[in-house]
């Protein structure tokens, strides 16, 4: 039980739904320290092979980081908290399970960041996104500058993040900063039907892709030497044994992520 976010699990696929509507699941420390907790402690499970994450109610996804928590801050206890939100996003960005966002409606500032450090995002028809942060003052602080610029190009991330303008959900799709625009009803059916599929494939293969796909957007990495040894890796799984054995007798496969 959270204080801020309902989690269940059906099929192999966990739903984290933060669960703040009437302050539209604005990013506060419980938030975070839930958000946390669920990573460390529910994600790692092994009936757990991929993650819905989504907003409570029919308006937004995540309006932001608590407005109300930042008066007593100073610029170091800023920092600090920034430094942690972003590391709280790193192991979303980084896990080794698919986590995707549905966005049922707002995702701004906090809430875009959210989004955008899932490893793809579906939004409802009436999704809003955008880093209103000048409108206040700020600069985004959860890594919103980086992945921004990584997703849609730096031309239409700086047009979004000086101008804090919002992009609807079609144009957010045209943009490609979402996979899928589906109607409202539609959206958890499907991320679900999404991942249902993603959970018949390897899951050590499917890991692999995420730390590859990572190291594309981190110029410390060499991507293509990293994506070697993965693929060396591979060889060394049982799962690599199955999936070739499968496909040469002409069956489906069944992975085992050893
Ligand atoms: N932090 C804290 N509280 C927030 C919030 C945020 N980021 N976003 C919304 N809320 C609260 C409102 O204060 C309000 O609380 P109240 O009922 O106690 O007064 C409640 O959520 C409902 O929001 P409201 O503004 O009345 O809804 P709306 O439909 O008129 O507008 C938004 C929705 C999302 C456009 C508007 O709430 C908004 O602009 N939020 C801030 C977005 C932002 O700047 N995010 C970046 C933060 S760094």
């Amino acid at each position: 039980m959270y204080a801020t976010l309902l989690t269940s699990i059906d099929n192999g696929i966990l739903t984290i739904t933060i669960n703040r509507p009437d302050k539209m699941n604005a990013l506060n420390q419980q938030v975070f320290a839930d958000l946390n907790h669920v990573l460390e402690n529910e994600v790692i499970k092994p009936e757990v092979r991929s993650v819905i994450l989504t907003g409570a109610g029919p308006k937004a996804f995540v309006a932001g980081a608590d407005i109300s928590e930042f008066s007593s801050l100073d610029q170091q206890a800023a920092t600090s908290l920034s430094i942690s939100g972003q590391d709280t996003f790193f192991k979303i960005e980084n896990n080794a399970k698919p986590i995707v966002a549905a966005v049922n409606g707002f995702a701004l500032g906090g809430g875009c960041e959210l989004a955008m450090a899932c490893h793809f995002r579906i939004a409802s028809s009436n999704a809003k996104f955008g880093q209103p942060e000048v409108n206040l003052g700020l600069v985004p602080g959860y890594g919103g500058t980086q992945r921004l610029v990584q997703l849609i190009g730096k031309g239409k991330a700086l047009e979004l993040l000086m101008s804090a303008q919002m992009l609807s959900a079609a144009d957010a799709l045209s943009w490609g900063l979402v996979n899928y625009v589906v109607e409202p009803e539609a959206l958890l059916p499907k991320a679900i039907e999404i991942l249902t599929l993603i959970n018949t494939k390897a899951p050590l293969a499917v890991a692999g892709c995420i730390t590859a796909a990572n190291a594309a957007m981190d110029e410390s990495k060499n991507g293509y030497l990293l994506e070697a040894n993965l693929f060396g890796a591979a060889f060394n799984t049982a799962d690599r044994i199955e999936g070739t054995t499968a496909f040469l007798e002409k069956r489906a496969a069944k992975f085992e992520g050893k």
